[in-house]
């Protein structure tokens, strides 16, 4: 092998690089393309999952919350609630129901929506159905 290194090895290392990672990064999102639809279970969005998630975008529960780690840093992660909540959804319909009109005084809250029961149903199913999708265990802790 000569000792001097070429402009042409020069060349040859870029140009195969190059093609190694396009390769890798092809790969990966075929993977990707491919493993999601089983991740993500959507054979189990029902219409209740549909309207809960239309509520979330509407009251912009984002604004404060993180869903897997994307949101706002003000409350508590919510991709695994209905785990923290032990698997309850009666449990998560009644926290939201019941935060005080005014919020609590000294400290963070959670603002009164006025849900009807249909739409407390439909967002403890949204966060159910959240919570069980296969997102590589994150957060990963269950208290997010
Ligand atoms: C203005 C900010 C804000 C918005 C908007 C908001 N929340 Fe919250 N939420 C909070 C805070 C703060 C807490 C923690 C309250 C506490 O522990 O007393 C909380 C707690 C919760 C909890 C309990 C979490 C836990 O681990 O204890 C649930 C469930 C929840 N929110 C759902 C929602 C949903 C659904 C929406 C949208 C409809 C929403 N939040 C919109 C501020 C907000």
């Amino acid at each position: 092998m000569s000792e001097t290194f070429t402009k042409t090895m020069a060349r040859n290392i870029f140009y195969g690089g190059s093609l190694f990672f396009i390769l890798v990064f092809l790969g990966l999102s075929f993977h990707t393309t491919r493993v999601l639809p089983e991740r993500d279970h959507r054979e189990n969005i029902n219409e209740d999952v549909i309207l809960g998630k239309k509520l979330w975008e509407d009251n912009n529960c984002i604004g404060c919350h993180t869903l897997m780690g994307e949101g706002a840093y003000f409350a508590p992660e919510l991709a695994n609630v209905y785990d923290r909540f032990g698997k309850n959804k009666e449990a998560i319909k009644a926290f939201i129901k019941s935060r005080p009109a005014n919020g609590i005084p000294g400290r963070r809250s959670m603002p009164q929506f006025n849900f009807s029961e249909e739409e407390l149903e439909a967002l403890a199913e949204f966060l159910k159905w959240t919570s069980e999708i296969d997102d590589g265990n994150w957060p990963p802790n269950i208290q997010g």
